[in-house]
């Protein structure tokens, strides 16, 4: 009788990581597709990054998430990082085969996914503002201008980095920059917060006639319930808002695919993590 053989091994690394939903997340993919693998959390030491990794692929992991503050050493450690990855410069998930470590970054196309799939809101065409200037936005360009909006514009509070932005991505869109101020007088379709304020309860200066009559908010930070920016948005009148977990479950839904040939539905695992907007 042949002995049954080990579960494939997969990981987030972080630090710190106890906070982390994704062994959750792909825990509940593999029993919902039948895919014999194990998926764990391992905090690495914050100089030992690339001597964690480098174990875990000699002792046969497969691939790994990779979170703060890991992501741009991750981009490094690629033997094959992709366009989207450099681009964001970031990478939120390693696939290893054979001598070769494949970089990917999924985050981006988790948001459109989730916007388009699950809220039902097309990018295409629209006026979309992305609010701040940082690693969430830079992952966040290319796969909402692929889309083709009629306008891809961003605010931050440091101008400058915006327009940084402007030019760094000038092969692949024509981004409008500024600061929050230049706002004034302008209205988007779907208005989404990049900005780390999610997470530290801060309000942007956003003009109130920045949501369009029926405009989406979308908070990126997941489980923080009505974050600042997303009573910002009630009051100016949107009527559709969200937080980020459709975009947290969609982007490992993208790594879980990328890994395993095998697409998971995403939605009992959006459904089981939703906290309310309260
Ligand atoms: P991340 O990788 O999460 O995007 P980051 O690269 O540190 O994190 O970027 C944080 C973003 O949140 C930046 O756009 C930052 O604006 P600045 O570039 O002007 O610093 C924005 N941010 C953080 N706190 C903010 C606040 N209180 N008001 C407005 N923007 C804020």
């Amino acid at each position: 009788m042949s002995e049954p053989h080990a579960p494939d091994r997969y990981a987030v690394i972080g630090h710190p990581i106890a906070h982390s939903k994704s062994p959750l997340i792909h825990g509940l993919f593999a029993q919902a597709t039948g895919q014999v693998m194990e998926y764990t959390a391992i905090e690495a030491p914050l100089d030992g990054f690339s001597t964690v990794v480098q174990a875990f692929r000699a002792q046969g992991g497969r691939g790994l998430n990779v979170t703060l503050p890991f992501k741009l050493q991750a981009f490094e450690l690629a033997t094959d990082p992709l366009e989207s990855a450099r681009l964001a410069g970031a990478v939120n998930a390693l696939k290893f085969e054979g001598d070769r470590i494949y970089a990917d970054n999924f985050d981006g196309l988790g948001l459109v996914n989730d916007i388009q799939r699950n809220l039902g809101v097309s990018l295409a065409g629209k006026r979309v503002l992305l609010c701040g200037a940082g690693g969430a936005t830079r992952g966040a360009i290319v796969p909402i201008a692929l889309q083709k909006p009629a306008l891809l514009a961003v605010a931050n509070r440091s101008a400058d980095k915006a327009h940084q932005l402007k030019r760094d991505f000038a092969a692949h869109v024509a981004l409008q920059t500024g600061g929050f101020e230049d706002l004034a007088g302008e209205s988007f379709d779907v208005v989404l917060n990049a900005t780390s304020t999610g997470l530290t309860q801060a309000a942007l200066p956003l003009p109130a006639g920045v949501f369009a009559t029926g405009a989406l908010a979308y908070e990126l930070v997941y489980g923080k319930g009505l974050t600042p920016f997303l009573k910002q948005a009630q009051a100016a009148g949107a009527t559709h808002i969200a937080d980020g977990v459709g975009m947290l479950v969609e982007q490992a839904a993208e790594a879980f695919a990328w890994w395993r040939g095998v697409r998971p539905d995403t939605r009992p695992v959006i459904d089981r993590l939703t906290v309310p907007l309260v």
